[in-house]
C-alpha cells in the first residue's frame, strides 16, 4: 500500500455487543471513492465482511485504468477512452497498459516489431486443434489452446523473472489473433492461414480469418481500422470479473498462460463477454421492429433481460458504447449497407429504453456489447466468435494486470472469507441408521 494513499482520517466501527471500537484508516487514490482499509477488521473485532458480488469491495489497489460510473468515465492510465479510440491504435495502447506511459517513435516501432515477430504459434500447436470436434463453441476451443501455450513456451512460465514475464506478456497479445482466427478456420474446415509480418494486428487478424491459400485477398481499410478500435474500446476495464479471475489465479503463483486461460472462461459468461453474443440471439428472437414493446413488456415483468444494456459500474451511458454506435454506422456506410434491420431494431430499442421508467429508474444504458455485434456481424465475423475477439483485444488488460499483481510486493494470495449458514456441528449417522 502506497504512503501516499493514507489520509489522517479513519473510520469507526463499534461493537454493540461488547463495545469495543477500532479505527480504521481510510485510504484515498487518485481520484474515485475513498477506501476504508478493513485489513485489520478480523484481528481488531473477529468480524468479516459480507459484500457478495464485491460491489463495494475493493480487491487491489491499481494504476492501470479508472472508471467513474455515474459520470460515464473511462480512462486508461490517465487517458480518455474517446482520445484513445480517436487518436491512438490498438498497438500504441496496449504499449501504455504494460508500460504506464505512451510509447517513443522508436519505442512504438521496437514494439510493433516484437509483437509482429512473435505472432506465429508453435506449429505442433496444429495437431493440437485436430483434438477439437469442428462443433465445438469457439470459446470451448480457446480456453483450452491457450491454457496448453504453457504446455508449449516453457520459456515464458517462471514468474519470478521479469523477463520471463514480458516475453510471455508479448508471445500472448501477439498470438491471441493467430490461434482465434485459426479457431474459426478449423470450425470451417480452411486451412490455418499464417500470419503476414508486412500487415498490422488489425489487419492480420482479418487476414488470418478471411484469407484462403488460393487466391489474394485485400484487406479493407475501413474494417481494419474499426476493428483496431473495436480492439481498443475493449482492451481493459478495472477490476470486471474476467480480470478479477486471472489476478485471483497469478495471485497462487500460477503461470501466465493459465491465469489467462482461466480469464477467457470467466468472459464466455453471458453477462460479462458473452453479451455481444446473446445481443444478436436476442434481436434475432425478436424479429421485427413490431415486437419491440412486447418483448420490453417481458424485460419489465422479469421474464427477459435486455442483452447489451446495464452494467455494474456504469450507472450512466457506458462512454464505449457511444463511440461504438458510430463505428457501426461508419461501418455499414463503408459496407453500403443502407437498411440494417438488426441496427434499426437496436436503435429503436435503445429509443424505447431510454425513455421508460424502468430502465431510468434503474439506471440502465446501452453498454459496449449492444452496438458491437452488430458491427461485427456486418464485418462476416461469425456469431459464435464475436466473445473471442473480445477475448483477443482483453488480453492486454489481463495480462497488464496480471503483471502489476506479480510485481507488487505486497501481493498475497486471494481467500476471500464466508458467511457460513450450513448444518451445525452434528455427529455421523452409520449408513444403518439414515432414514
Ligand atoms: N435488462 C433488464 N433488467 C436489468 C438489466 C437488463 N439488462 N440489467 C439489470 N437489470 C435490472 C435488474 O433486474 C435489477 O432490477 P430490480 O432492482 O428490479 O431487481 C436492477 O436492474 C439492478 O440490476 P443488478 O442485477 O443489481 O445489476 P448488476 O450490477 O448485478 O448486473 C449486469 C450488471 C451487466 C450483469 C446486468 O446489467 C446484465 O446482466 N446485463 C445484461 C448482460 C450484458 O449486457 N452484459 C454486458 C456487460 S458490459 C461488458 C462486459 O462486462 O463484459
Amino acid at each position: 500500500m502506497p504512503a501516499d494513499s493514507k489520509t489522517n482520517e479513519t473510520v469507526s466501527i463499534t461493537d454493540n455487543t461488547t463495545g469495543k471500537k477500532v479505527d480504521f484508516p481510510l485510504l484515498t487514490g487518485t481520484e474515485g471513492p475513498k477506501v476504508i482499509d478493513i485489513r485489520t477488521l478480523y484481528s481488531g473485532l473477529g468480524f468479516f465482511t459480507y459484500d457478495p458480488g464485491y460491489t463495494s469491495t475493493g480487491s487491489t489497489e491499481s494504476k492501470i485504468t479508472y472508471i467513474d460510473g455515474d459520470a460515464g468515465i473511462l480512462r486508461h492510465r490517465g487517458y480518455s477512452i474517446e482520445e484513445l479510440a480517436e487518436k491512438s491504435d490498438y498497438m500504441e495502447t496496449c504499449y501504455l497498459l504494460l508500460h504506464g506511459e505512451l510509447p517513443t517513435a522508436a519505442q512504438k516501432e521496437d514494439f510493433e516489431s516484437t509483437i509482429t515477430r512473435h505472432t506465429m504459434v508453435h506449429d505442433q500447436m496444429n495437431n493440437f486443434f485436430r483434438g477439437f470436434r469442428r462443433d465445438a463453441h469457439p470459446m470451448a476451443v480457446m480456453c483450452g489452446v491457450v491454457g496448453a501455450m504453457a504446455a508449449f513456451y516453457h520459456d515464458s512460465t517462471d514468474i519470478t523473472d521479469p523477463h520471463q514475464r514480458l516475453v510471455a506478456s508479448h508471445r500472448l497479445i501477439a498470438k491471441m489473433p493467430t490461434i482465434a482466427a485459426m479457431t474459426y478456420k478449423y470450425s470451417i474446415g480452411q486451412p490455418f492461414m499464417y500470419p503476414r509480418n508486412d500487415l498490422d494486428y488489425a489487419e492480420n487478424f482479418l487476414y488470418m480469418m478471411f484469407a484462403v491459400p488460393c487466391e489474394a485477398y485485400k484487406v479493407n481499410p475501413v474494417l481494419s481500422k474499426a476493428m483496431d478500435r473495436i480492439f481498443i474500446l475493449h482492451a481493459d476495464h478495472e477490476q470486471n470479473a474476467s480480470t478479477s479471475t486471472v489476478r485471483l489465479a497469478g495471485s497462487t503463483g500460477a503461470n501466465p498462460f493459465a491465469c489467462i486461460a482461466a480469464g477467457i472462461a470467466s468472459l464466455w459468461g453471458p453477462a460479462h463477454g458473452g453479451a455481444n453474443e446473446a445481443v444478436l440471439a436476442m434481436l434475432g428472437k425478436i424479429g421485427t421492429k413490431d415486437n419491440i414493446p412486447a418483448f420490453i413488456q417481458k424485460v419489465k415483468d422479469k421474464e427477459e433481460m435486455l442483452m447489451g444494456f446495464g452494467h455494474r459500474v456504469y450507472k450512466n451511458y457506458d462512454p464505449r458504447a457511444k463511440i461504438m454506435a458510430r463505428t457501426c454506422h461508419e461501418v455499414l456506410s463503408e459496407l453500403n449497407i443502407k437498411d440494417e434491420p438488426l441496427l434499426d431494431m437496436a436503435i429503436e430499442m435503445e429509443q424505447i429504453a431510454l425513455n421508460d421508467k424502468y430502465f431510468v429508474d434503474r439506471k440502465l444504458y446501452p453498454n459496449v456489447d449492444f452496438y458491437s455485434g452488430i458491427i461485427l456481424k456486418a464485418m462476416g465475423i461469425p456469431v459464435s466468435m464475436f466473445t473471442v475477439l473480445f477475448a483477443v483485444a482483453r488480453t492486454v488488460g489481463w495480462i497488464a494486470q496480471w503483471s502489476e499483481l506479480i510485481a507488487d510486493p505486497a501481493q498475497k494470495i486471494g481467500r476471500p472469507r464466508q458467511l457460513y449458514t450450513g448444518a451445525a456441528p452434528r455427529n455421523y449417522a452409520p449408513l444403518h441408521l439414515r432414514k
